[in-house]
């Protein structure tokens, strides 16, 4: 058996020195370390020896092995220089020229927002949908409790849409909103969501206003539903966003769709003097619409108000990134400046 071994070790040691290219370096090792190999075969049946032979067999054995795995080490690593530098001559690789650099790009400071603010609400059990911007009459204003000649209709400046071949009446939608409508539509309570999103208006453009910009709406319906989880869902939404120490202020504010409705406003960022830049001097910014779903909003859609209450709440996005950077012209977010998004 040591016979045989030696044999082995002296074949394959020399066929070793022969071999010239990695691909063949791979097939010597199958043939010598392989699980089919010789070597491999003595291996596994050592315990089929006399006791007195398999100490002696079992060492050289593996001392053999060792042996061999150093060699295809060794000749591994000198197979793999001799390759880099046959293919540098062969390529004629100029190893010192620089590399190409990577252009890096970079999250879009809107969709930065959007994702904080999924993030907070996300951490609250809240899931994240989408919505088309494209809407009907319905789903925009009438569910929401505004019908035609509505004075709230005034307060969106609308995109019509030629009305589709059924007459309906379309729009690109001013709000999410009409999301709520289609949400409590397609599930039942309880329903905890919030809705980024594109929305549009009829308006001429300057630093404060775009004809497109974001909103993020978020709605839960469930029982037992009240204005306390409103304001606690709120409060933590503004202070995970804006910091613990924040202030947050919460005053009655009229949406049709709510009842009650609230305007919800957090301690200035910059205030320090009157007429301060931010706020004008009140001490405030408003960042969101909120209130509790119109018992008739709920019973438009199938869902019992005497079983269910729900709360929802509205945030324009681009002022949120406006006022953290002291951005103090909205345009700048969508005409594509690199000189400007470079800087997030
Ligand atoms: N959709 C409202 C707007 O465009 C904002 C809003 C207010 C949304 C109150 C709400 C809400 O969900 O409850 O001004």
């Amino acid at each position: 058996m040591l016979e045989l071994l030696n044999g082995l070790h002296a074949q394959a040691l020399d066929e070793l020195g022969k071999v010239s290219d990695l691909r063949e370096l791979e097939s010597w090792r199958v043939r010598h370390l392989g699980k089919k190999s010789d070597l491999t075969r003595i291996l596994r049946s050592l315990s089929a020896l006399p006791a007195e032979e398999r100490p002696v067999v079992g060492n050289r054995a593996n001392e053999v092995k060792r042996d061999l795995e150093a060699g295809l080490r060794d000749r591994e690593a000198i197979l793999r220089q001799d390759f880099l530098v046959s293919a540098s001559q062969s390529q004629r690789l100029d190893a010192t020229l620089p590399g190409r650099p990577f252009a890096y790009g970079g999250i879009h400071p809107v969709t930065q927002t959007i994702e904080d603010i999924c993030d907070v609400f996300g951490q609250m059990g809240f899931q994240t949908v989408e919505g088309p911007d494209v809407e009907t009459e319905y789903y925009n204003f009438e569910a929401l409790n505004i019908p035609q000649h509505h004075p709230a209709r005034d307060m969106f400046a609308t995109l019509w849409i030629e009305p589709d071949t059924a007459g309906e009446q379309i729009l690109l939608r001013t709000h999410t909103s009409p999301m709520q409508i289609r949400l409590m539509e397609e599930q039942s309570p309880p329903i905890r969501v919030i809705v980024p999103g594109r929305v549009y208006r009829y308006e001429a453009t300057d630093a404060t206003h775009e004809s497109m910009f974001h909103h993020v709406e978020g709605l839960a319906v469930d029982k037992n539903i009240t204005l306390a989880d409103l304001k606690g869902t709120l409060i933590e939404f503004c202070r995970c966003l804006f910091g613990e120490e924040r202030k947050v202020r919460f005053r009655c504010d009229y949406f049709p769709f709510v009842e009650p409705g609230a305007e919800i406003a957090i301690e200035c960022l910059a205030c320090t003097v009157d007429g301060c830049r931010l706020c004008g001097g009140s001490g405030w910014i408003e960042i969101l619409g909120a209130g509790m779903v119109h018992p008739d909003v709920l019973a438009r859609v199938g869902i019992n108000p005497e079983v269910y209450s729900g709360f929802a709440f509205g945030m324009g996005v681009e002022r949120l990134p406006m006022l953290r950077y002291g951005i103090d012209d909205i345009r700048l977010f969508y005409s594509n400046d690199l000189r400007f998004l470079r800087q997030f």
